[in-house]
């Protein structure tokens, strides 16, 4: 066996690690036996030389085994048996007859800024008979974590331990959770590791991420929203499909129904960006009648017919869950369940239920003013009239940063209440000195910074732009 840092130059000179390697690195750093140095090192080798698939599947097996894997109730019997070898044409799909609510589906996004469907989806997918187990992650590079907006309701518990995260699973139907030192403890490491030495954007990096946690819970559909674009770790159309095809790939030798839904983020999503502005943005648009417009509601969040983009990628990924689970017989029958759940308040219901459940303050559904918010707002103001033809999108996400919506250092308390709303999107039109978007800031320090970043990050010009698609394709 090599020595550390001779795997680290084997990798840094471009050759390929053994499944030994990887499992030795692996284990040693979550068990506190390499150092932070010596994983960082390796990390930024893989990020430069990269793997092949025989690489980052190992990455994510060791990184799966590095904890526990959940065994759900019904599943006694279907606990991963590890990868297999798939064969051509093999859709990586279960036997039929699962019945709807002994369905576990997930869905994981590979980061944005203003990304904040799982708020929604597993509420929303749990309220139709799903159950929706949700390992997520806090904030990383520019991009916004789950786990940090949750924490900005009072009281909300996403440290738990296995037998809790299976049970409130099992009652409420949906519950989300980090990484914690039983369930994928190696990407609980990793993950903030990465994250402080630029060596995220990495596709064998993320892919062993995002799948040893999906992996790890067990479910048995997993549906993955694959971002591009400039606020995406993937820049590119062609990158980030090849991200989405190597994590599908994963996710089929180890027998799980899986799919990619491939979506812009070169521009936020939705009209709120930044902790507990993105929660109020997702109770809103599940108290206001499946995303039809109210008055006291956010601007922007869209009707049922003309949907925000927002509502519209919740749906996406919402209905390919129920797809898999068998629940919806098309994405048209999804949809109308969707609909259904949102416009009844059940989604709603079952969030709150979920929040309880999770330790805590669930009248935050009934009254968000109980959300963190912060002391001052401002308009930001357009330098010039003209068109938006482009958006520097991460910009956007490293601006909450600096106004402390994020950390620079891992040890960084947030500032919760601070972000940004009713963004100006790609193609619209905007007047010297309009508001490209509202700041919501603590400090006024942090403000002119921010400021100046937000402002930076817009290009205006003068014609109108063709909108881009905001979900490119769908790869299974
Ligand atoms: N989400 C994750 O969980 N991990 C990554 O590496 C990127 C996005």
């Amino acid at each position: 066996m090599l020595l550390p840092a001779q795997i680290i130059q084997k990798k840094r000179d471009g050759n390929a690690l053994t499944e030994e390697e990887i499992r030795f690195f692996i284990n040693g750093f979550t068990r506190g036996e390499l150092p932070d140095y010596q994983m960082s090192a390796l990390a930024m080798a893989i990020c430069f030389q990269g793997m092949n698939f025989d690489e980052t599947m190992w990455l994510t097996r060791a990184m799966i085994q590095s904890g526990k894997i959940v065994v759900w109730r019904k599943t006694s019997a279907q606990v991963p048996k590890g990868p297999r070898a798939l064969k051509a044409g093999d859709s990586g799909t279960h036997a039929p007859g699962h019945s709807a609510t002994s369905f576990y589906a997930d869905k994981h996004s590979t980061g944005g800024i203003g990304d904040k469907t799982s708020l929604i989806i597993a509420p929303l997918v749990a309220a139709c008979g799903v159950k929706v187990p949700m390992i997520s992650g806090r904030g990383l590079g520019p991009t916004g974590g789950t786990l940090d907006k949750l924490e900005s309701i009072s009281g909300f518990n996403v440290n738990l331990p296995l037998d809790e995260f299976q049970r409130i699973t099992d009652n409420v139907g949906a519950c989300m959770i980090g990484q914690t030192a039983e369930i994928a403890p190696a990407d609980k490491k990793l993950y903030a590791l990465r994250d402080v030495t630029a060596t995220v954007s990495c596709l064998s990096l993320i892919v062993g991420s995002i799948m040893c946690k999906k992996l790890a819970e067990n479910v048995d559909g997993l549906v993955l929203d694959v971002k591009w674009g400039s606020g995406a770790f993937m820049r590119t159309r062609e990158s980030s499909a090849e991200l989405a095809r190597a994590m599908v790939e994963v996710g089929k030798r180890y027998g799980k129904k899986v799919c990619a839904l491939q979506t812009d983020m070169n521009q936020p999503l939705g009209q709120m960006i930044g902790n507990a502005l993105e929660v109020r943005e997702c109770i809103e648009i599940m108290t206001s009648n499946a995303g039809v417009s109210t008055a006291n509601q956010t601007k922007g969040a869209g009707t049922a017919a003309t949907p925000s983009d927002l509502v519209e990628v919740t749906l996406a990924l919402a209905a390919e869950m129920l797809l898999m689970s068998g629940v919806a017989k098309n994405v048209a029958d999804a949809r109308q369940m969707l609909h259904k759940k949102l416009a009844s308040g059940e989604a709603l219901r079952k969030f709150a239920e979920m929040i309880r459940a999770q330790g805590g303050d669930a009248k935050v559904c009934e009254d968000v003013t109980r959300l963190p918010a912060a002391k001052h707002t401002r308009p930001i103001a357009a330098p010039k009239s003209g068109f938006v033809q482009s958006i520097e999108c991460d910009q956007i996400g490293y601006a909450v940063i600096a106004l402390g919506g994020g950390r620079k250092v891992s040890t960084d308390k947030i500032d919760l209440g601070a972000g940004f709303e009713q963004p100006k999107k790609i193609g619209d039109p905007v007047k010297a000195g309009e508001a490209l978007m509202v700041m919501h800031y603590n400090d006024a320090t942090r403000a002119v910074e921010a400021e100046r970043m937000v402002q930076q990050a817009y290009r205006i010009g003068d014609g109108p732009v063709a909108r881009l698609p905001l979900i490119v394709q769908k790869i299974e």
